[in-house]
């Protein structure tokens, strides 16, 4: 008895030896000191770990074309002719045919020789399974001729243990020698993670295919062919500013031939020309030899996704250079008017009239209206007297053109350092919208540069555009990376710096995107996935704190000796005013283990309610992260508090990151 007492008299005592640090936050409302863009806080996203193709496209059918390296890569042939020429009833063989078809030249013939159901078909493995889920209805799609064939296709989904979850029969009609689109639904009874679909041929004759393809119904706005709903949904809840697309390495490419190029990502799906995935090959540990792109998910339905979100299209260029750590192909500047044509049309193809050549091809997709882009990227990690010799005929080009349109470049891949400098200063010079600047660190980098941008250039015409960035738990590239609470808890403070000084940061968007736990290259993401499910990580909750209550003026809040939170005594914060909500919005981290005391005092706000929000990230380990099981172990907890009066307390939590929000009445 005497012992635990004593136990707890040292606790005791020990929490009265320690007592809470309290720190006096005093809030300038009235004293605006610059403007928060509406574009500030926005989305990255690359086709890398499955983010398009087995991502955010809704295809099931992995290599639906026979267009990869191996025409029969994801795929399974069950029966037909074997290598030595015994038949087991029927033949499936793959023609090429490139001078009549050069954007699609491959598909299937398969020879049916009175086939019984089940003696002779096709296994599609999906990207990593394909998800299914129970209830919904599914649509298969074909491209398919024949002549006479009396053929009937049965569809099955099927389970790991074979089971069939899904069934129905496709009978192809007499087409003679024309393709013909080919449809049928059919709904799943049951629930399955890694579904196949197996397509069986029954009959008798030649039956050519191509385009096998299966969407769940439950896309995004119910659009055939179209988007993963729940993918987009995430992206549409952080209310995102912007969305930067394609990349990224990608829009660079290995070398210049297989650089994103936008024109052959738009019109019929079928004939868009299928090229590999850079990230196919470039990160040694994670080979995926299956990713190429499809663009299924092309410019088009980057630019309907951007809209319907509300977040303002940021398209990123190849400005003649191709990814300089591996080709570094460079376009001759006598060769560069193909790339300049390619941004010059990309914006008439976004905003030129219904009648214009490519606004006319916009329209026919189905979107006469413009799409409204202000913003083009050239260039993506570029650097070096190349990259700026010929930005600076990109920047002429486009301006006589567009005046309108602000142009983003690159300051290479480093935030600091010769590389940087060198482009930082000629691009000011230029008068370039908004530098790009990456930054790929530790979470100790983050918190020390939380003043990054206090003492920035104010006068220049240019604007930062922190384009790529995420805290790395190990380091850049590393397969250990996670994304932790120590990461989103660093850039959660970091992002005070550029909440604080938005007058000269005027965009951030944290990189990459999503990850699917099958088919990974690339750590940390800000959004994990499997086919079924996704997994907002804990930076995605800072991300998605900072975009719902932006404001559109910055405030100060200063310490008792008028300076930033900046780190001392482990506390970050910004404020700003948000006109639409009538709202001061206080968002401060406490990177200490301590729970500390914030006095908050507001002046100049006249009619403040007695009440405000606390919203508030927390976890007392920093190794904790969300899970697939637990998604939102980590998630915002909000309560209301009273304020009473222009000076109140909040007790901020170890390990935390809160936002406070304050009606004016
Ligand atoms: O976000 C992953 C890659 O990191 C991007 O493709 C590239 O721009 C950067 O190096």
């Amino acid at each position: 008895m005497k012992k635990i007492s004593l136990i707890f008299f040292l606790i005791f005592t020990q929490n009265l030896i320690f007592s809470q640090n309290k720190a006096v936050f005093n809030v300038h409302a009235d004293k605006p000191s610059g403007e928060v863009s509406p574009n500030m806080w926005g989305i990255f996203f690359e086709d890398i770990n499955l983010g398009a193709d087995g991502g955010l496209y809704a295809e099931l059918v992995k290599n639906r074309s026979f267009e990869f390296f191996k025409p029969l890569t994801g795929w399974k042939i069950t029966g037909g002719k074997s290598m030595y020429g015994v038949n087991y009833g029927g033949e499936i063989t793959i023609i090429n045919r490139p001078e009549k078809q050069a954007t699609n030249p491959r598909f299937m013939r398969v020879v049916m020789e009175n086939n019984a159901k089940g003696t002779l078909g096709l296994t599609n493995e999906g990207f990593r399974g394909m998800g299914i889920k129970k209830g919904l209805r599914y649509d298969f799609s074909i491209l398919y001729q024949h002549k006479n064939a009396k053929v009937k296709l049965h569809l099955e989904l099927i389970n790991p243990k074979g089971e069939i979850i899904g069934y129905e029969i496709f009978t192809p009609k007499e087409t003679g020698e024309n393709w013909q689109k080919g449809e049928v639904s059919f709904v799943a009874n049951a629930t399955e993670q890694k579904a196949k679909l197996n397509v069986w041929f029954e009959g008798n004759g030649t039956l050519d295919l191509d385009m096998i393809s299966l969407f769940p119904s439950d896309t995004w706005k119910g659009r055939k062919g179209g988007l993963r709903a729940d993918m987009v949904q995430i992206l549409a809840d952080m209310k995102p500013g912007f969305v930067r697309f394609p990349g990224g390495c990608i829009v660079e490419g290995h070398d210049l031939s297989v650089r994103y190029q936008w024109k052959k990502t738009i019109g019929v799906v079928e004939d868009r020309k299928l090229i590999i995935n850079r990230w196919n090959y470039e990160i040694a540990h994670r080979p995926t030899p299956d990713y190429f792109q499809t663009f299924g998910l092309g410019f088009y339905e980057y630019f309907l996704m951007a809209e319907e979100i509300g977040a303002a299209p940021l398209p990123i260029l190849n400005c003649g250079m191709a990814c300089q750590f591996n080709s570094a192909e460079l376009a001759p500047m006598s060769d560069l008017d193909p790339y300049i044509r390619d941004a010059l049309d990309l914006v008439e193809f976004a905003n030129g009239s219904a009648t214009s050549k490519w606004g006319k091809i916009r329209a026919e997709m189905g979107h006469p209206a413009p799409f409204n882009m202000k913003m083009l990227g050239v260039g993506n990690e570029n650097w070096g007297p190349q990259y700026v010799e010929r930005l600076k005929i990109f920047q002429e080009k486009i301006k006589a053109k567009y005046p309108e349109i602000k142009l983003v470049g690159s300051s290479g891949i480093t935030s600091d350092g010769e590389m940087f400098d060198f482009l930082n200063g000629n691009l000011r010079k230029m008068k370039v919208e908004f530098i790009d600047e990456h930054y790929y660190n530790r979470p100790e980098w983050f918190l020390a540069n939380a003043n990054r941008y206090d003492n920035y250039d104010r006068k220049s015409n240019s604007k930062v555009f922190a384009g790529e960035y995420a805290g790395q738990s190990d380091r850049v590239v590393s397969p250990d990376n996670q994304n932790n609470w120590q990461t989103a808890l660093a850039e959660a403070a970091f992002m005070t710096g550029l909440e604080r000084n938005a007058d000269v940061v005027n965009m951030a968007s944290y990189a990459p995107l999503f990850g699917h736990i099958d088919g990974w290259q690339w750590k940390p993401n800000l959004i994990w996935v499997d086919n079924l499910q996704v997994m907002p990580t804990p930076n995605y909750q800072v991300q998605k704190l900072y975009a719902n209550y932006k404001g559109d003026l910055i405030i100060p809040i200063l310490d008792k000796n008028k300076n930033p939170f900046i780190g001392k005594d482990s506390l970050y914060a910004s404020s700003t005013f948000d006109k639409k909500t009538n709202e001061l919005i206080i968002k401060i981290v406490n990177t200490s283990r301590q729970i500390q005391t914030a006095e908050i005092n507001i002046e100049g706000m006249a009619k403040m309610g007695e009440k405000a929000r606390l919203i508030s990230l927390q976890n007392d380990d920093l190794k904790a992260e969300n899970t697939m099981d637990k998604p939102f172990f980590i998630a915002p907890n909000e309560k209301e508090i009273s304020i009473n009066g222009k000076s109140f307390s909040v007790d901020l939590k170890g390990y935390s990151f809160s936002v406070i929000r304050i009606k004016r009445n």
